[in-house]
């Protein structure tokens, strides 16, 4: 089998409130996702890179001139969507169901190549596949609509999941077209299927840039 990226960079941003959709806000001097293609360049096991756009995605070529991912103008309302999309076309491209998929937030753009190296390294063998996570430090609150502590939740065994996750092509799209919308991300669909998939320690700074200070903090992450 052999390894593809997917990375769905179709989503809107909304929440940053950058007024833009955030994969093209620069960090540092480039787009959040040229560094994030960048990193999976660098990784030598996977032999290329999907990038999934929105069907009215106009900055990409301007953006990302020269770009070497394939690039598919496919995304669709929600992550999953998105994703089933890539999967069409990486089978389109030659992909077979044995081949694994990791699939990557395209606003996870503090990935190390060393990190992925990792992933594959412990999910390459195994039976279900995996995602690069971090065990939670706070500790935990559940709380309502009006911002009060309803319960706190024990954090022992909880872990905050990250991307990449890598699964197998045919059982990935077989779990997301189960699941859909629901799925905001690839493993839960997996384990809606009753599977275990494996969970791979990365760093805290494989963080998701989602509200408008992350941009200032992944710069300084950046310049470490
Ligand atoms: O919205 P969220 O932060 O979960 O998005 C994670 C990733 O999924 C982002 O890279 C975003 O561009 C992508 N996405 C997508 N299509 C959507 C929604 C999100 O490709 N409809």
């Amino acid at each position: 089998p052999r390894f593809f990226a997917l990375v769905p960079a179709a989503g809107i941003g909304e929440r940053s409130g950058a007024g833009m959709p955030k994969q093209y806000v620069e960090i540092a001097g480039r787009p959040m996702l040229a560094h994030t293609l960048a990193a999976l360049a660098a990784v030598p096991r996977l032999v290329q890179t999907l990038v999934v756009l929105s069907p009215a995605d106009d900055r990409f070529e301007a953006a990302l001139p020269g770009c070497s991912a394939w690039v598919a103008r496919v995304g669709g309302a929600s992550r999953a969507d998105s994703v089933l999309g890539g999967l069409a076309e990486l089978r389109r491209r030659g992909a077979t169901d044995e081949d694994w998929v990791l699939v990557h937030d395209a606003a996870r753009c503090l990935l190390q190549p060393s990190w992925v190296d990792a992933l594959i390294d412990a999910c390459e063998h195994d039976a279900v596949g995996g995602l690069l996570a971090q065990p939670i430090a706070d500790t935990l609150k559940a709380g309502s609509a009006d911002g009060r502590v309803t319960a706190t939740v024990d954090r022992r065994d909880k872990w905050a999941a990250q991307t990449p996750q890598m699964f197998r092509l045919g059982l990935v799209e077989q779990a997301l077209s189960a699941m859909g919308a629901a799925a905001t991300d690839e493993a839960s669909a997996v384990e809606a299927l009753g599977l275990a998939p494996q969970l791979v320690r990365a760093s805290m700074a494989n963080f998701k840039v989602t509200w408008p200070e992350d941009f200032a903090l992944a710069e300084r992450w950046m310049a470490c």
